[in-house]
């Protein structure tokens, strides 16, 4: 099945003077383009009325569904600036299939991998000019939400897809090259059963009193636990993580349900891999995590995302104590892996088959 997107050109796009200021030193989703992709699924019809427009705000009635009760899923990925002056893509398809994850977890309607790629591609043409080169890339947010006016708790007969595109710079303020992290250790993302594999609003609500702890304790982002027995690693409020030791060895925890199925998690595996690492899922305890930093068994831990692609970590702070990896600036297998992810990314490096798309 084949979805036409109706292609009505903002008349107010800014000039191309105006865009190059606003894109010289964009940070991280405070600048926006000039365009957006929407489409509606109603129940009995399916998904209709695509159309790529104007960006502007939503009318929504006070009793809209998702003001409610957060019946919200989303994605992030990035369109890249080649050298040559193309632009690429990371695995799209793999934002689209992550979302329809999302979908079945939050009885919401799956959307078709072709309007789901057709509604990117169809953005990142339309607003080709926001596209920083250099460094930058445009970040594009496709998202769903229950659009439907009713006050009773079930799945919503309405739901609108819509994306957005923001140029970005680096995800931390300041591009510091090393980040800390603050351990929360009573504070839960997720749980079993919960939505932690799911890119859902409701998840990053429920980190946001976790990472203001962060920011109190000086740190840049805060790292979680196991629901269950406060131990185990998950993951950090918008990022995976990934531990490297002094035998060469890499782990990462495990996908148990409560962390996010990053897609740059997923690459990096496969790049060390490809390295003839020994690469292991298995959980890692914060404990353990304290011991190896302290002993020099740890050598490098990086975070990574689509936001923040792989950022070092440096320092650990937690209610049993204060750590530093390595000597706290990253190391050479994170800085490795980050060369040839984005140059993978940007088509300077040939990748594995099938990883670059270009619009
Ligand atoms: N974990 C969380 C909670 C995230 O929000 C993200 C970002 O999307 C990730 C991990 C990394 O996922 P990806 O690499 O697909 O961007
Ligand atoms: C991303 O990396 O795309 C994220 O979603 C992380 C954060 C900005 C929510």
């Amino acid at each position: 099945m084949t979805f036409p997107i109706a292609i009505e050109p903002n008349p107010a796009a800014l000039a191309a003077a105006e865009r190059a200021v606003l894109i010289e030193d964009p940070g991280f989703g405070r600048v926006f383009t000039d365009h957006m992709v929407t489409a509606t699924w109603t129940e009995g019809k399916g998904w209709h009325s695509a159309k790529l427009g104007a960006r502007k705000p939503f009318t929504l009635d006070p009793a809209c569904a998702v003001l409610h009760y957060a019946q919200e899923i989303f994605e992030g990925l990035k369109a890249y600036r080649a050298d040559d002056g193309s632009v690429t893509l990371f695995r799209p398809e793999q934002n689209a299939r992550r979302m329809n994850e999302s979908a079945r977890r939050m009885a919401m309607p799956e959307i078709p991998e072709e309007l789901f790629l057709a509604a990117i591609d169809a953005l990142v043409k339309a607003d080709d000019g926001w596209i920083p080169s250099g460094e930058g890339s445009l970040y594009l947010r496709p998202f769903m939400f229950a659009s439907e006016t009713f006050l009773g708790v079930k799945p919503a007969s309405e739901f609108i897809f819509c994306v957005i595109a923001s140029p970005a710079g680096s995800y931390f303020k300041g591009g510091r090259k090393a980040v800390s992290l603050w351990v929360s250790d009573h504070l839960n993302r997720a749980g079993p059963g919960g939505t932690g594999a799911a890119k859902c609003g409701g998840n990053y609500a429920a980190s946001l009193m976790a990472q203001a702890e962060a920011y109190e304790h000086g740190c840049d982002q805060v790292v979680f636990l196991d629901a269950v027995e406060h131990r185990w690693v998950d993951e950090l409020g918008g990022m995976n993580i990934f531990f490297v030791f002094d035998d060469g060895s890499v782990i990462t925890p495990p996908l148990t349900g409560t962390i996010l199925p990053g897609i740059t998690r997923a690459s990096i595996l496969e790049l060390v891999k490809k390295r003839g690492i020994a690469v292991t899922e298995q959980p890692y305890a914060i404990d353990q995590w304290q011991a190896d930093a302290k002993s020099g068994k740890l050598r490098e831990v990086f975070a990574c995302g689509t936001a923040a692609v792989l950022t070092p970590i440096g320092q650990v702070k937690s209610h049993a104590g204060d750590w530093t990896i390595g000597n706290g600036d990253g190391g050479a297998l994170t800085d490795e892996i980050k060369a040839e992810l984005v140059g993978i990314q940007r088509g300077r490096v040939e990748g594995p088959a099938g990883w670059v798309r270009r619009v």
